[in-house]
């Protein structure tokens, strides 16, 4: 009875997300959209540290990136890109150029037509879906603001972050990234090479990892890494 009435406010959470994605995708298709759906690993053909689709919220880049923050040299990449509803947001914003690399050519697919039927409403009409294993894929030089929400955990997640580090080695240059539930921040934080700038927790109370992350990548590892506590939270909001 106890443990029960311990897992009522997850298994509420539960319940409610699942009512909420449902009527998320109700809403999404009267715009023609379809990115709600999950997709699981096996009917994706992956493997190992490779992981499912399941899309962000909406709202989650707007949560730890303000427009003015935004430039038009500025380059938006989502490693893993799945159906395409976060570079659905990021062209929202005044972009030069959106990537999505995504290692499933069906979601690429999907994503295409999610991105030219909003393309009439979007700020960036400069769009590329790369179909890629990121463990392959170099990082072009010019993107300045990477996303990423656990595609791969593990080593090669790690395997990702060097790839990141080495743009930036080859060409210098102002780099953020934005982590959605952050699972391998000890990854970034052990390299010295990611400091935090803004975090937006999401609305699971008891996770701690449900939140969304803003770091600016470094150009060498940081002399005063940071501290636990990151600045800039702000509770209870949605990521
Ligand atoms: C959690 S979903 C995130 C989707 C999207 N970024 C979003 O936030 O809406 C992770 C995505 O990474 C893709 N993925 C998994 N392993 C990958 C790999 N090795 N290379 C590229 N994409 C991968 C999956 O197919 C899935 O679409």
């Amino acid at each position: 009875m106890a443990s029960q009435i311990k897992r009522l406010p997850k298994n509420a959470y539960r319940i409610s997300r699942r009512a909420l994605r449902a009527q998320v995708g109700l809403l999404e298709r009267r715009f023609g959209l379809e990115t709600s759906a999950l997709v699981g690993r096996d009917e994706l053909g992956l493997v190992g540290e490779q992981r499912h689709y399941e899309p962000a919220g909406w709202l989650t880049l707007r949560r730890v990136l303000r427009s003015g923050e935004v430039s038009a040299d500025d380059v938006f990449i989502d490693l893993g890109s799945g159906k395409g509803r976060v570079l659905l947001q990021a062209a929202r914003y005044p972009f030069k150029r959106v990537i999505g690399v995504e290692i499933s050519e069906s979601l690429n697919e999907i994503a295409r037509k999610n991105l030219s039927r909003s393309m009439p409403r979007l700020a960036c009409k400069n769009i590329e879906l790369v179909t890629a294993d990121l463990a392959e894929y170099e990082i072009p030089d010019d993107v300045t603001v990477a996303f990423i929400y656990n595609p791969v955990r593990g080593e090669l997640f790690s395997a990702v972050v060097d790839k990141l580090l080495a743009s930036l080695d080859r060409r210098p240059r102002d780099l953020r990234l934005i982590y959605r539930i952050p699972l391998e921040e000890p990854r970034l934080t052990r390299t010295g090479r990611f400091r935090l700038l803004k975090s937006a927790r999401g609305v699971r109370p008891w996770s701690r990892e449900s939140s969304t992350r803003l770091y600016m990548v470094l150009a060498k590892p940081d002399p005063e890494p940071q501290r636990a506590s990151p600045h800039g939270e702000r509770d209870g909001s949605r990521a």
